[in-house]
């Protein structure tokens, strides 16, 4: 599998094999969404189908539903799981507290719930995706149609009164329409700049009615596996 791949994938399939190494006979998985945990999905049917292990798997998305049924994973839903072992997913950005910026897929509100009902949350990246400060990438926002702009200019009033450099709200589209997530929502991405305190950013935005969740993940993410193109991988933990 390895010898053909860009270096881009080099580096991404690297750090999803190493990721499923955590895995473990009868464990409850949640599955990412995204370019790189397609890989992870990849990589883990192919321990199923070589060690004959018994996972069961709850995806974020219906893309990654589709993938790991594909691949013959066994796909339950969160509620038959209860409680998850590991999850293992992609992110946008990461810093060194291991907050994330997620949901560059859309997928950000399955993501966060996957993600919150694990023991443990493993995230697989390239080494692009770590900074000093969020905020680069522009987060995604899950907002109902209903009241959306509304929605959009209590979202604005509130950034400009956040620890943050920029203050830009875009409509996530999709071939000449609105993006719409799994949930049937739509997705406003906010270019930030640098965000200076993610937590309360994070809590504040979710107090806007109309808002369903925000794609800042903090005090959620365990572990960061990060892939390089040469084939090494690294891992960082919480500082
Ligand atoms: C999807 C996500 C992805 O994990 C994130 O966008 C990273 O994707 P990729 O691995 O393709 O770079 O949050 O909602």
């Amino acid at each position: 599998m390895f010898v053909e791949l860009s270096s881009v994938d080099k580096a991404k399939y690297v750090a999803a094999k190493r990721a499923v190494e955590f895995v473990e006979d009868g464990m409850k998985l949640g599955l990412g969404t995204g370019s790189t945990a397609a890989w992870m999905v990849r990589c883990l049917a192919e321990r199923v189908q070589r060690e004959g292990l018994r996972i069961q798997g709850v995806p974020t998305s219906t893309r990654t539903a589709d993938l790991a049924r594909e691949l013959g994973l066994e796909v339950i839903t969160l509620d038959e799981a209860g409680r998850l072992d590991i999850t293992i997913d992609g992110t946008d950005e990461f810093d060194a507290n291991l907050s994330l910026i997620k949901g560059g897929g859309g997928a950000l509100l399955q993501e966060k719930i996957v993600a919150s009902a694990s023991d443990r949350m493993i995230v697989i990246a390239g080494f692009d995706k770590r900074v000093v400060h969020l905020g680069q990438f522009p987060l995604p926002i899950e907002v109902l149609g209903f009241g959306l702009k509304s929605s959009q200019g209590q979202i604005s009033e509130l950034i400009a009164a956040q620890d943050v450099t920029g203050c830009d709200i875009t409509m996530r589209m999709a071939g000449g329409s609105p993006f719409m997530t799994d949930q049937g929502n739509y997705i406003l991405d906010l270019h930030l700049g640098k965000i200076g305190d993610p937590k309360k950013l994070a809590v504040a935005l979710n107090q806007v009615p109309g808002v369903v969740e925000n794609g800042l993940f903090v005090d959620i993410c365990d572990l960061i596996v990060l892939g390089a193109s040469d084939g090494t991988v690294e891992e960082q933990s919480k500082n």
